[in-house]
């Protein structure tokens, strides 16, 4: 397995819309081997999901593990929410946009449905953290980071103080 690079705000490759994974890509070694790179990167970074959009890969899918003791890994091929309830709102961070933490308001149950990493469809209802984390990822996957949902004045703050800490390292 490998550390893969993750693509950093305001880098416009995240702005890439992902295109559909076919399922028979799936059953292919590459593939396997880039879900197992994106869950050792994304436990190393820690983080808690991880989208092929910030990876530099523009395919529909992404890598979550919300729990503390790292038991429940799963992968989301072609996700689509079928139904939502409710709001919260979380302080929600991002391996792209490190250092960074703000509240964004977000849907507080949903319903998605998507295939595992074998191809086999499955419907999960989450809330919580977990809610919160596929709604996140979902959006990087169409081009979308969680500072858009800042006001304009502090996404260019986010994107200035990123920069300039680029430019130190
Ligand atoms: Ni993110």
């Amino acid at each position: 397995m490998a550390l893969l690079p993750i693509l950093e705000f305001p880098d416009p490759r995240l702005r890439t819309q992902a295109a559909a994974v076919d399922p028979a890509d799936l059953a292919t070694p590459a593939f396997q081997t880039l879900i197992d790179d994106m869950f050792q990167t994304m436990y190393e970074a820690p983080g808690i999901g991880l989208a092929a959009s910030q990876v530099d890969v523009h395919k529909r899918f992404m890598v979550i593990d919300v729990t503390e003791d790292r038991s429940r890994p799963l992968v989301f091929v072609n996700p689509v929410i079928t139904a939502r309830d409710g709001e919260q709102i979380y302080q929600e961070g991002c391996l792209s946009v490190p250092g960074i933490y703000a509240d964004v308001t977000r849907s507080d149950t949903i319903t998605v449905e998507a295939l595992d990493r074998h191809g086999q469809p499955f419907t999960l209802q989450a809330d919580g953290v977990l809610a919160v984390c596929i709604q996140h990822e979902m959006d990087h996957l169409l081009g979308k980071l969680f500072v858009d949902y800042l006001s304009p004045l502090k996404r260019e703050m986010v994107r200035k103080k990123l920069l300039k800490a680029k430019r130190a390292a």
